[in-house]
């Protein structure tokens, strides 16, 4: 974090950057000790950037959280925030579970490193393939969802561990494409439903029951209610509630804390339960910001500056997807009182990154940066337009490496047939 001792200027990286930003002597923002401008020129633009050491930082307040409070725990990461090997090897470095939603995302932690048995398979719709490929990889536990997938697993997987995952009818206060816990969802088995699929239960083991709320959350009491409600369903020695922790993505935004977050959840659970989590947004979004070059300035006199940046939709579909907001800065001059309004190069009008932001004097040329990037950034991107996707660097301690390379035009034609 910045410290007193700096430039004034360094008081204004605000928690929404990753843990031990700065603004340098140059006035210049740094993540992992990195100068972004120097990042910008060596690896070009869009590019994610991440502050290694925030990631795994965050997974130790996770641990250090439990473990503070019952040895009975295990986090699981939520690898579809920000799934690449890079990202998988360091967190099983860091002993976390790993939690997949596909046969790629599995491919990909096992790539990284986990341990088959500390993986937990989710999915509302799990392919035969894919599930054929877990049990032979040797996926500790998978997470059933629906009295179809129950009947297919104890054809093919007697024996196996499994979880039920419930819905246990509580709605967080959040965007309703990602809220999952209310009644009137994809997923899960509701509560009145458990007991038959528990009975139809002949060849797994099951081992506990399984909670998703939602995801950006800023409310701990749902939490509380969630292990009370799955609780009053079954005594299991496993009791996952989730994910969904919120982040600050604005610098006026203050979640709740790890630990207190983590207090929550253990508060609700009986005695002698082991209590998993599943963070994904809360692990890595704060760890990542995204470096982008203005290229145009336009400026429509009485109504609205457009700065365009060479990214956009394709590497942040959030601002338009869920109306998510963001901040930005020019990378090199933090602070500013020019509104303007931070817009992709793609060809569509909603193609916003940023609305309505103060800048310094924004002009072509300048490193722009939105910050709080890390989760669902790198893991949405696409190719709207014939747009490569950005690389992932990762920074440390001054020192940064390339974990995921940009597109290349020939990566675009790589899937073509003809
Ligand atoms: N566990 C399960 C079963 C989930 O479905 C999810 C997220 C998580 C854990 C992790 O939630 P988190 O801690 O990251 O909130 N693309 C959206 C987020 C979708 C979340 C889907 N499931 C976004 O960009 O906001």
């Amino acid at each position: 974090m910045a410290g007193a001792a700096e430039t004034p200027a360094a008081a204004r990286v605000s928690h929404v950057y990753p843990h031990g930003s700065r603004l340098n002597e140059r006035g210049r923002l740094e993540i992992g000790g990195c100068d972004v401008i120097e990042l910008a020129e060596e690896f070009g633009t869009p590019a994610y950037v991440y502050a290694e050491d925030d990631i795994r930082s965050r997974a130790r307040e996770f641990q250090d959280a439990f473990r503070r409070r019952t040895d009975r725990f295990e986090v699981v990461y939520a690898s579809k925030a920000f799934p690449c090997t890079a990202v998988y090897r360091l967190l099983a470095e860091e002993g976390l579970s790993c939690d997949v939603a596909s046969g790629g995302e599995l491919f990909l932690a096992l790539r990284g490193g986990f341990d088959p048995k500390k993986i937990y398979l989710h999915g509302n719709n799990k392919s035969v393939a894919e599930i054929r490929y877990a049990l032979d990889a040797g996926v500790g536990t998978i997470v059933i969802d629906s009295f179809d997938e129950l009947e297919r697993l104890e054809e093919m997987a007697p024996g196996q561990r499994v979880m039920l995952r419930v819905t246990p009818g509580i709605k967080p206060d959040t965007h309703a494409y990602i809220s999952t816990g209310q009644e009137d969802s994809k997923f899960g088995f509701g509560v009145e439903e458990v007991p038959r699929a528990i009975d139809r239960i002949d060849r797994l083991e099951l081992v506990g029951l399984h909670a998703h709320i939602g995801s950006q959350v800023f409310q701990l009491d749902p939490y509380e209610k969630l292990a009370e409600v799955l609780t009053a369903v079954g005594d299991y020695p496993l009791l996952n509630l989730g994910g969904g922790l919120g982040i600050a993505y604005t610098a006026d935004q203050e979640p709740p804390s790890i630990d207190a977050y983590v207090e929550s959840l253990l508060r609700g659970a009986p005695e002698g339960v082991t209590v998993l989590c599943e963070p994904g947004r809360s692990l890595v979004g704060n760890a990542g910001v995204t470096i982008y070059r203005v290229g145009t300035v336009k400026e429509i006199p009485n109504v609205r500056t457009y700065v365009a940046v060479d990214g956009g939709m394709s590497d942040n579909l959030r601002p338009m997807l869920y109306n998510a907001r963001y901040e930005a800065e020019i990378a090199d001059r933090f602070g500013g009182a020019s509104l303007c309004t931070v817009a992709g190069k793609h060809c569509e009008s909603g193609d916003i990154l940023v609305e309505d932001v103060l800048l310094d004097d924004p002009r072509p040329g300048d490193v722009l940066v939105t910050p709080a990037t890390g989760a669902y950034g790198h893991a949405m991107a696409n190719n709207y337009n014939g747009i490569p996707r950005p690389p992932v660097i990762f920074c440390r301690d001054g020192d940064a490496r390339v974990v995921v390379r940009r597109d290349t035009y020939e990566d675009l034609a790589a899937r073509d047939a003809v």
